[in-house]
């Protein structure tokens, strides 16, 4: 068999073990044939790539990024190829796509799929919102990189006794903000997933000092909006999930508390240093099985499925149940961690 493997969308911390996965089983078990197109679905329609053999993986395992590259979907270029696909991967010479990457990704997968391309995805993204799968690889890494950050930032904080705010990813949902901000201790969350009301916030922090506590930490995801007219803060635009895009909440944030607390208030914006670097074992150890997984269900001669974690299982689920909606926080997780949304 020969088997096309790409990475598509933003990287995250994990890409690498697959790829290398995918490349040590199917080679050294099935005695297959890998090619890796560069750059994503760019790569598949252009007819870049190049052979996957044991060497060309070797010693990527706890590499951060993709060996491959990655690209954004250009989509009008991509449905129109869509027509001839079965063309294309006869041309190029491939019996099976394994696309590895977030709700995009797999959504175009799908199209695949539905075209006749025998398809198998592997989920990925460091936002865990992905549904099907319990876990996404890339999220332990950087609930690991906010949590350590905010460690860090807790230690100047008191210092200079400062109130910290600190975006983290997550524009749909709040599972990176949640669980960071749970191992870290912050003494507020806010998530997309539930509107805050900045008096809650506000109140929480006076309490502190009150207390004689010197600091507080605040941990915002990018996509936490306040409470409508609770204060000064610019709409973003709707996108494609019907979701508004806001800009900038933790800045706007810092600048609120500080205004009304009268206190310093920093906004610390955490950005692409949380999808970077070196995997978690934790991830290296999911990405390595989903690229197992992915290779077994090729052979099996399974399409339009995505490999999915369920309990400490991994199975296959189709494609069309996991890109149909986000996993956004529910209510109990948000209750657990007892904080102010
Ligand atoms: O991978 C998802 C994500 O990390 C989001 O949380 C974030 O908003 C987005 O990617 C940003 O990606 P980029 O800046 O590469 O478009």
């Amino acid at each position: 068999m020969r088997i096309g493997v790409l990475t598509a969308g933003g990287d995250c911390p994990g890409l690498n073990a697959v790829i290398r996965s995918v490349v040590h089983r199917a080679v050294t078990h099935h005695g297959d044939e890998v090619i890796g197109f560069e750059d994503g679905y760019a790569g598949l329609l252009d007819g870049r790539y190049r052979p996957l053999d044991l060497n060309a993986v070797s010693g990527i395992l706890a590499r951060g990024g993709t060996i491959l590259g990655s690209s954004r979907l250009e989509r009008d270029r991509f449905r129109a190829a869509c027509e001839n696909i079965r063309q294309l991967a006869k041309e190029i010479g491939f019996d099976v796509l394994i696309p590895i990457g977030g709700e995009g990704t797999l959504t175009a997968a799908r199209m695949l799929a539905d075209a006749g391309l025998p398809v198998v995805g592997v989920p990925k993204t460091i936002d865990n919102d992905i549904s099907s799968t319990d876990r996404t690889f890339g999220f332990d890494t950087a609930v690991g990189v906010a949590t350590e950050a905010m460690d860090r930032l807790k230690t100047t904080a008191e210092s200079h006794q400062r109130v910290m705010v600190v975006e983290v990813m997550g524009r749909h949902a709040g599972w990176i903000a949640l669980e960071s901000g749970m191992a870290a201790g912050a003494h507020g969350i806010c998530l997309p997933e539930r509107p805050f009301d900045p008096d809650d916030l506000v109140a929480l922090v006076e309490e502190r000092f009150s207390r004689g506590k010197k600091f507080a930490v605040i941990c915002v995801a990018e996509g936490a909006h306040p409470i409508e007219g609770s204060m000064d803060y610019q709409k973003g635009e709707i996108d494609r999930f019907g979701h508004e895009r806001f800009q900038g909440i933790g800045t706007a944030l810092a600048f609120e508390l500080q205004r009304r607390l009268g206190k310093e208030a920093k906004p610390v914006i955490l950005g692409h240093v949380q999808r970077g670097g070196t995997p978690t074992a934790y991830d290296r150890v999911l990405a390595t099985r989903f690229g197992w997984h992915a290779v077994e269900a090729a052979h099996r001669g399974e399409s339009g499925k995505m490999t999915a974690l369920r309990g400490t299982d991994v199975v296959m689920v189709p494609l069309a149940d996991a890109v149909t909606e986000l996993k956004t926080v529910p209510k109990d997780r948000m209750d657990e961690a007892e904080s102010v949304f």
